[in-house]
């Protein structure tokens, strides 16, 4: 696999893939040479056959710190509007792979947002979240007023992005944000997240890529172009092996035997 200076990938279990942020001593701020990293690298495990489900980390003190301020603070307009600045960001909700985001201390600004644009988020109980962009005279710009609104509500979202107040796990708990708080622990989120991948890397990969891709277009069809486009692609599953082996081990009383096709 390829060498990358600012993220580490590994295979943790079978067909899981992990993707952990490295760059300690600025809390995993998110520069561009860090998005270029982390982008061909969820390239290559969405491209990769043998792996079906990714993690994506940080460290126990910082998911990330948000977009490099120092990197930003120089821009001018014209530098951002030219060069499509955090547009590039996106490239990771475009993967056929569910994302699971494992995150423990800060998860700030684009820290917060890039774990909004994972498919699960699990949290650590030290995990912090915040948009703190209003703090630094601008706006959250990876997509947070947006996914954040969908996700906890128009009030909340709207008191977060205009008070630039953090948020704690079991808030972002209780507001359906995560998934769900995991115990105490050193490596704990990531070991649960690993869990999580792979159950998911056990199920037909071609019934979970229609599984997230129905879910996600709840977020951008109405209720009644989401229940046809839902209805269209479990009909279209018909036409699958996992299908009649899923079917039919069931009805032999025996595990299924995937072929993911
Ligand atoms: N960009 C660049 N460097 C950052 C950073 C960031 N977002 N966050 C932390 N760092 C750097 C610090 O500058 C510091 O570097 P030096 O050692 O060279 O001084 C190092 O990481 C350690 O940070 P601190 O010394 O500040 O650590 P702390 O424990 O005292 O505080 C913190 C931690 C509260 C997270 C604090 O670092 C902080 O407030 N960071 C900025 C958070 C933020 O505003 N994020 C939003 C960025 S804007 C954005 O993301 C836009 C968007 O929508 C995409």
């Amino acid at each position: 696999t390829t060498q990358y200076e600012f993220i580490l990938t590994s295979r943790p279990a079978d067909g899981v893939g992990q993707i952990t942020l490295n760059r300690p001593k600025a809390l995993n701020a998110l520069s561009t040479p860090l998005f270029t990293e982390l982008n061909a690298a969820v390239k290559e495990f969405d491209e990769d056959d043998s792996i079906r489900a990714l993690v994506l980390t940080g460290s126990e003190r910082a998911f990330a710190a948000g977009a490099d301020i120092k990197e930003m603070k120089d821009k001018q307009f014209s530098d951002v509007f030219k060069g499509k600045f955090l547009e590039s960001w996106s490239l990771l909700t475009t993967v056929r792979k569910p994302i699971i985001a494992a995150v423990s201390g800060y998860a700030l600004g684009g820290g917060c947002e890039l774990a909004l644009m994972c498919d699960i988020i699990l949290a650590s109980p030290t995990a912090v979240f915040g948009q703190p962009e209003i703090n630094i005279g601008v706006i959250p710009g990876g997509g947070g007023t947006q996914r954040l609104a969908r996700a906890i509500g128009k009030s909340r979202t709207m008191e977060i992005t205009l008070t630039g107040r953090n948020w704690t796990a079991k808030e972002a708990e209780q507001w359906g944000m995560v998934s769900r708080v995991v115990a105490e622990g050193e490596g704990e989120v990531v070991k649960e997240a690993v869990k999580m991948a792979s159950v998911i890397a056990s199920k037909s990969a071609i019934a979970v890529q229609a599984g997230k891709e129905a879910v996600n277009a709840a977020y951008e069809h109405t209720l009644n172009e989401g229940l046809r486009y839902e209805r269209r692609i479990f009909h279209s599953l018909f036409a699958t092996h996992d299908q009649k082996e899923g079917m039919s081990a069931f009805a032999e009383k025996r595990k299924p035997t995937w072929t993911h096709s």
